[in-house]
């Protein structure tokens, strides 16, 4: 039993969430996608117990870490994968990098949907790559995606689309019929698909998640699947990642990109351990978890529809990340967030970040104790409730 309603005071542990110089001391840290509540307590047993052991040499991924990953997919996502497939590396964002340098040349166009991670954008600019956007569409506060739209957008020098799945900040979780459909337009049209499935275990009650690649050998084939350990089980700190690629040529291609950036090396000493304890042993501590953020969500559903109801959050599926819409107020953006940050000392993430049609929203990370979020929305009322038409 986990009690997520404990208080875990966060400040002073150099956290990139909670210790910005830049935030006023009394800020709620709604903001960066890691979770106020404590990892599966097994991960901390092995931790301190692999700290015991005063000598922190170099680590390996071991057959036991690899057999947990896989056991772990194919219990909860019915998606058996052969260990020759994985390639361990050091994050999903350097995985983006490795796989944009791997399948494409300078100038080639990449598509992203957006309003999308941050990091998909950057990651096609950073290389000199062409962006290539399919903004998502939006049906009432759900999101679709528009697949009319991306083959008129798609020329000869596009060569990769990077898929969100569940997708962060929307709260998609991607059907069978809609990942199918996405699959086979890309494979007709040549461009291979980098899924980062990194959201994959934090589906909300009653939903399934679906791998693109369990849909058939042809999306196997031309594909690349990003999955880690440090969303599902709330240890980025000490995350590593799995890149799942049953193509070996594209694996190569993929292996010879990572390696000329001297990234793809051996594991963290402490990744490796959390990792293994994460997927062997914390079922049970998700199991427990999605209720409590199911929860957490119809609080904040529900709050917004009495106190802001101007703010919807859009249909969520997926995450701990709720996607709202304050375009209602008539403020700018940047005012909006001024108001959050300075007056109502709340930090979200603000939607243009996420590019094209984040105008106007902003995301609210509701992955902590629920006074908190409670505590969070109050101060957050407060203020809009000026602008709320009455
Ligand atoms: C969609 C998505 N991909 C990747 C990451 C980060 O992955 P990593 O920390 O492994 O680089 C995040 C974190 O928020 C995310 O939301």
């Amino acid at each position: 039993m986990y009690n997520f309603d404990e208080l875990i005071p966060r400040r002073g542990t150099s956290s990139y969430k909670w210790d910005d110089p830049h935030d006023p001391p009394d800020t709620i840290a709604l903001w960066v996608a890691d979770m106020d509540f404590p990892a599966p307590r097994e991960v901390t047993r092995a931790l301190l117990e692999r700290a015991r052991h005063p000598v922190y040499g170099y680590s390996r991924v071991s057959e036991s870490l690899s057999e947990a990953f896989i056991a772990w997919q194919e219990r909860r996502n019915g998606w058996r994968i052969d260990g020759d497939w994985i390639v361990p590396s050091p994050g999903v964002v350097p995985v983006l990098h490795f796989a944009i340098e791997a399948y494409t040349n300078e100038a080639d166009g990449v598509v992203i949907q957006t309003p999308v991670y941050p990091p998909f954008s950057r990651a096609v600019k950073l290389l000199g790559r062409r962006l290539v956007l399919n903004p998502l569409v939006r049906d009432g506060l759900r999101y679709r995606m528009d697949l009319a739209q991306l083959e008129s957008v798609i020329d000869a020098g596009t060569k990769l689309l990077l898929l969100c799945s569940p997708h962060n900040p929307v709260g998609r979780v991607w059907s069978a019929a809609e990942l199918r459909e996405l699959g086979e337009l890309c494979r007709r049209r040549g461009l291979t698909i980098v899924s980062d499935d990194i959201h994959c275990d934090l589906i909300m009650p009653g939903g399934r998640f679906v791998p693109l690649v369990s849909l058939g050998e042809e999306f196997a084939q031309t594909s690349v699947t990003c999955l880690a350990p440090s969303k599902t089980f709330n240890i980025p700190g000490v995350g590593s990642a799995f890149t799942v690629i049953p193509n070996p040529k594209l694996r190569a291609a993929f292996r010879r990109a990572g390696e000329k950036t001297a990234l793809l090396s051996l594991p963290g000493l402490y990744n490796a351990v959390a990792a293994e304890a994460a997927y062997r042993f914390g079922g049970p501590w998700l199991d427990e978890l999605l209720p409590y953020l199911r929860d957490n969500f119809l609080f904040l559903k529900d709050f917004l529809a009495k106190e802001m109801p101007s703010v919807a959050p859009a249909q969520l599926e997926g995450t701990y990340l709720a996607w709202l819409d304050f375009s209602a107020y008539g403020l700018a953006d940047g005012e909006v967030t001024r108001l959050l940050r300075e007056e109502a000392r709340v930090r979200l993430n603000d939607g243009p970040s996420f590019g094209m049609g984040g105008e106007g929203f902003q995301r609210l990370n509701f992955g902590c104790p629920r006074a908190v979020l409670k505590e969070a929305l109050t101060r957050v009322a407060a203020v809009f409730s000026a602008y709320e038409k009455n």
